[in-house]
């Protein structure tokens, strides 16, 4: 980054792109953000030759694409497979053999509602599909969505290689043989499970457009992005799209305790809703 851009970057500006942050993604900031600010951004200043932050603001002012291009910046989308492997023992072993008791003929509908690139949705199809080839019946839909356009591309790709897949490979090396195909520097999702997935550009800021509709969502490392009073307008949304009992499971270092929401806790990452949501 050059020097000029750095100072320019004083506190006013940075205020300006922090609020900015919060309107298009809920996320909030505080000004110990300014590196990552000025680090993610600087790069696209300089690529559209504008020479400083505020020109910047004023290009997205009256560029309505570029509002996109900054979301996906400012976003953070670290991921990998079988992230928290207990969320997953509890999913294989505890949710998918009583869910399928329960509903014998019923799809079961999962939605991953910060889904990043990928690698939560294939974890997720994965874990369905060995359980469908013990119980032939059993049939299930997911959907992924972010906020990301450039995470959701990656995620449509279906490639991946480095820390991503590193977990997954040596721990559970059965699974990764048979649903990761190797090709050249990468390895690629069975086409059988990326066609399980239907992926969507969704702010989980506005309300699912299927309401009452999945039995399961994964919501995950991404509460820790917003205020507690943000995180409450997120999760009366998360419970529109959830049937009465359905499951919410959220990341490792996320909590609901101490919040208004229509959720009652059941196990560690484990929630279940237990009311309507009203409006
Ligand atoms: C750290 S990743 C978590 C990925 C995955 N759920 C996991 O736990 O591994 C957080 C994701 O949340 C997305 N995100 C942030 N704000 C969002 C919003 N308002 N609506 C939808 N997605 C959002 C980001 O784009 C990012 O991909």
């Amino acid at each position: 980054m050059n020097k000029m851009e750095q100072e320019e970057l004083d506190s006013n500006s940075l205020d300006k792109f922090l609020s900015l942050v919060h309107k298009h993604t809920g996320i909030s900031m505080g000004q110990n953000k300014k590196t990552l600010i000025q680090g993610r951004l600087s790069p696209r200043i300089r690529k559209l030759g504008l020479g400083s932050y505020n020109k910047y603001i004023d290009y997205m002012n009256s560029n309505k694409d570029e509002v996109q291009e900054f979301i996906n910046l400012v976003t953070t989308n670290e991921t990998s497979f079988f992230r928290t492997p207990r969320v997953w023992d509890f999913f294989i072993k505890d949710f998918l053999p009583n869910w399928s008791k329960a509903n014998p003929k019923k799809p079961l509908k999962i939605w991953s509602g910060a889904s990043s690139s990928g690698e939560e949705v294939y974890t997720i199809a994965i874990c369905c599909e060995e359980h469908r080839l013990k119980n032939p019946g059993f049939t299930y839909q997911i959907i992924g969505s972010d906020i990301s356009s450039e995470v959701l591309a990656l995620a449509e790709k279906a490639e991946y290689s480095g820390r991503s897949i590193e977990a997954f490979k040596t721990s559970n090396r059965v699974l990764f043989d048979k649903y990761m195909i190797a090709s050249g520097d990468y390895f690629k999702v069975h086409p059988d499970i990326r066609a399980k997935i239907k992926l969507n550009n969704h702010n989980l800021f506005n309300p699912p457009k299927d309401r009452n509709f999945f039995d399961i969502v994964f919501l995950r490392n991404v509460l820790i992005y917003f205020e507690p009073s943000d995180i409450e307008k997120v999760l009366a949304n998360i419970s529109k799209g959830l049937v009465m009992n359905g499951v919410l499971i959220i990341g490792e270092s996320e909590s609901l305790s101490s919040l208004k929401t229509s959720f009652k806790y059941k196990l560690p990452l484990v929630y279940e809703k237990n009311e309507d949501q009203i409006g």
